[in-house]
């Protein structure tokens, strides 16, 4: 299992503050909506220059038509990134798009699909999606997987069900990750560290509980303790 940690912060200075103090530690770091919006290529850049083996994983979890989808695939790739996302729900067609101009690269970053945020609950889930989480879930990474994708983004409830619904080397990346004492925030479906690993996920994304604790090279070593 890996750790993926958020860089959420406010501002760009903060966020490279944390990725320096994190910065001998073999991790992946998130690069979210805000940080890119606000701070760019730049920030992806100054991110390697702090550690060129951090891998970055950029979160901008994108859903337009196929041809839009594949142009903004094939520039995120350039930006020299690791790993993106997209919605499931974009469907097979505009997920296959992405995959097909991809490989054309020479070392393309791999692609996950976002499956039910872990901020969903049931009901409003329904609401949207018309079903269950488990069995959209279900639908979604068997989509994802069958379009050549290389994993899904999905809670650590539904990640060992994926795995046996596609393949095990499919990769399943679970945010919503809390240790004891932690506050849930807007996440409702989280888990521990160790329920993640019993669940065979294979990169936890934790956010809060590493940027808002005064100290979080040591919530990422305690975190790291227990994968
Ligand atoms: O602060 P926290 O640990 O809740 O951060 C989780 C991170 O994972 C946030 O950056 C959030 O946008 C992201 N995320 C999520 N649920 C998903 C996909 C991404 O919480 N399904």
């Amino acid at each position: 299992m890996e750790l993926c940690v958020a860089l959420d912060l406010p501002t760009s200075f903060e966020n490279l503050e944390l990725a320096k103090k994190l910065k001998d530690k073999n991790i992946w770091l998130k690069v979210g909506l805000r940080s890119f919006i606000r701070d760019g290529k730049k920030l992806i850049k100054d991110i390697k220059e702090i550690n060129p083996k951090f891998k970055i994983f950029l979160d901008l979890k994108i859903y337009d038509i196929p041809n839009t989808m594949a142009d903004a695939a094939e520039s995120m790739a350039n930006l020299g990134i690791d790993m993106f996302n997209v919605h499931a729900s974009s469907g097979k067609t505009a997920m296959r798009s992405v995959m097909e101009r991809l490989s054309e690269m020479q070392k393309p970053p791999l692609v996950l699909a976002v499956t039910a945020l872990t901020s969903f609950d049931e009901k409003n889930f329904q609401i949207i999606y018309g079903d269950s989480i488990k069995e959209k879930v279900k639908q979604f990474a068997k989509d994802a997987y069958e379009s050549g994708l290389n994993g899904v983004v999905c809670s650590v409830f539904e990640s060992a069900l994926i795995k046996s619904n596609t393949d095990d080397n499919f990769i399943t990346l679970t945010p919503g990750i809390r240790l004891e004492n932690d506050n849930l925030d807007d996440q409702k479906r989280v888990a521990s560290v160790q329920k993640a690993s019993e669940e065979k996920s294979n990169i936890i994304v934790v956010g809060r509980p590493v940027y808002t604790s005064v100290n979080p090279l040591e919530v990422v070593e305690k975190i790291m303790k227990r994968m």
